[in-house]
């Protein structure tokens, strides 16, 4: 892997422009302040340690807690995130239901509480039952099974990932995800706002965020489980097949979206081109001009008709990250971030989703939420804890490429420290404080510590990265041979025979 070597005093200018150490101090005071005890033992950050209003923030939310426990391993802390795995292998759904009125066995809650009165304490976990929309937390158990790798790389105690409990929770959550239902593809076919995006957003079907939070989780159990293990062998089937389906299927370059461009439509059977049906006409401008000056990215969602062209920041970073993307791919997702950096990072990065959807499309992918009206929130606001993936990927490209993310990152800290660490920020140079951003939030704060111990020393162990492995290439190597066309042959075949018998 192309790491880039120490910075040499030449880029020192970059470091003095470093996150300013008060606002560092107080970033980490937060992430601490936010703790969530259980037993007297640390289980946990709440969402924002202020007194906001909304009672779910003062619940730690599994995604959130990743940025925490990236945040505690940068500072040599482990214990609270053994601590976090062990209690949500305890809260996991566990009886297979088929009433639906329950999670079912193997989901994950998307946040968790301590309820006290007196001596005692209970804990309360959300599964998407309370939470606004209903939202069903898919990314949950993904974030669950990346800390829990990462703690085990940080920490060096691998016994945790086989402690019993642990282990059968690993077990469910790859019975539940791995369980064929109605997806034609690798992909995991999911409902509106399952993940970091809980609104609805048009991120249902197939979105990418979540597809490559899947590739990486699965990488992260295939690590976690030992090689003889029985669900070694599909997950790893699934990795590879699910790898290639996003290099292949959800990659756009100016040479790609010509032969969109081009495409013939409505075809049928084996050999058909235009596998989903895209028409041209939904290309947008701005993807014509940002492809036509040499970019490329992975799009955001992909299904019957639909090409979501709107780059997503979680997916993009996170391809880079787990290895999802080619070296080649990693070099121009890096290039094409850098290249529009004004529209993507603005003055806060990063946006979770450029661009915002406005007007009438507003109304019906938002359903008219003013949460999320234009440059705002989801909808093309800016959140700051995404600097810590942007900061994981910019290691994985040049000295140059995190010398650009670490003179950012210091005015992006002043700042956060000064506006008292809000949630998000709005505008389309995310320069306004976001409308109903709430303060001290944890993953702000947590984000930056994060990032500023992966740029300092962009030479040690990333906790949450995935070096190369080549058996996986391999495996996706020989997918790119058989061709998907091949496939699509059999699957015909199949059914022509079923006709005539
Ligand atoms: C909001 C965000 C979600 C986050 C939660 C707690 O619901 O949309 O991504 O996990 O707040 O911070």
């Amino acid at each position: 892997m192309n790491r880039p070597t120490k910075s040499d005093p030449a880029s020192a200018p970059a470091l003095d422009r470093g996150v300013p150490p008060a606002a560092l101090a107080a970033a980490r005071d937060l992430v601490r302040a936010a703790r969530i005890e259980y037993g007297g033992r640390p289980v946990g950050t709440a969402a924002a340690a202020g007194d906001g209003e909304d009672l779910n923030y003062r619940e730690c939310f599994t995604r959130d807690f990743a940025v925490s426990a990236a945040a505690s391993f940068a500072q040599g802390e482990t214990a609270m995130a053994a601590d976090f795995v062990r209690l949500l292998s305890r809260l996991q759904a566990r009886e297979r239901r088929l009433d639906c009125f329950e999670p079912g066995a193997g989901l994950m809650p998307a946040s968790f509480g301590v309820e006290r009165s007196g001596d005692d304490e209970a804990l309360v976990a959300d599964f998407g039952q309370r939470a606004i929309g209903s939202v069903a937390p898919v990314d949950a158990a993904l974030w669950w099974l990346l800390t829990l790798r990462a703690y085990g790389r940080a920490s060096g105690d691998g016994a945790l990932a086989e402690d019993p409990g642990v282990r059968s929770a690993i077990e469910r959550v790859l019975e539940l995800y791995l369980a064929p239902r109605f997806e034609m593809t690798p992909a995991l076919l999911v409902p509106d706002g399952a993940y970091a995006i809980d609104r609805r957003m048009g991120v249902y079907g197939h979105p990418l965020d979540v597809q490559v939070l899947f590739f990486a989780a699965l990488r992260a159990a295939r690590e976690l489980l030992p090689a003889q293990h029985p669900l070694h062998e599909p997950l790893t089937q699934r990795l590879a097949l699910l790898g290639h389906h996003v290099r292949t299927h959800y990659w756009l370059d100016a040479e790609r979206l010509n032969v969109i461009y081009r495409y013939g439509v409505e075809e049928f059977g084996a050999g058909r081109a235009n596998r989903y049906n895209v028409y041209a006409d939904t290309i947008p401008t701005w993807v014509m001009r940002w492809m036509q000056q040499g970019g490329g990215y992975f799009v955001g969602n992909l299904g019957p008709a639909r090409m979501d062209f709107r780059f997503f920041s979680i997916g993009n970073l996170l391809a880079v990250t787990s290895g999802l993307s080619t070296p080649a791919q990693t070099r121009v997702v890096l290039d094409t971030i850098a290249a529009h950096r004004d529209q993507l990072w603005g003055q806060m990065p990063m946006k979770l989703v450029f661009p915002a959807v406005k007007g009438r499309p507003w109304r019906s992918t938002t359903g008219s939420d003013p949460k999320n009206a234009a440059w705002s929130y989801h909808n093309g606001g800016s959140w700051p804890w995404l600097v810590w993936l942007l900061a994981g990927a910019a290691r994985r490209g040049s000295a140059g490429d995190v010398d650009r993310v670490r003179s950012a990152l210091g005015p992006a800290a002043a700042r956060l420290h000064r506006d008292g660490w809000p949630e998000y920020y709005d505008g389309p140079f995310g320069g306004l404080l976001g409308r109903r951003a709430r303060l001290r939030q944890t993953w702000t704060a947590a984000g930056v510590v994060a990032a500023e111990a992966l740029l300092r020393d962009p030479d040690a162990e990333d906790p949450f990265g995935f070096d190369p492995d080549p058996d996986l290439e391999a495996r996706i190597a020989s997918l790119d041979e058989r061709r998907d066309d091949q496939r699509d042959d059999r699957r015909d075949a199949v059914a022509g025979h079923l006709t005539l018998s």
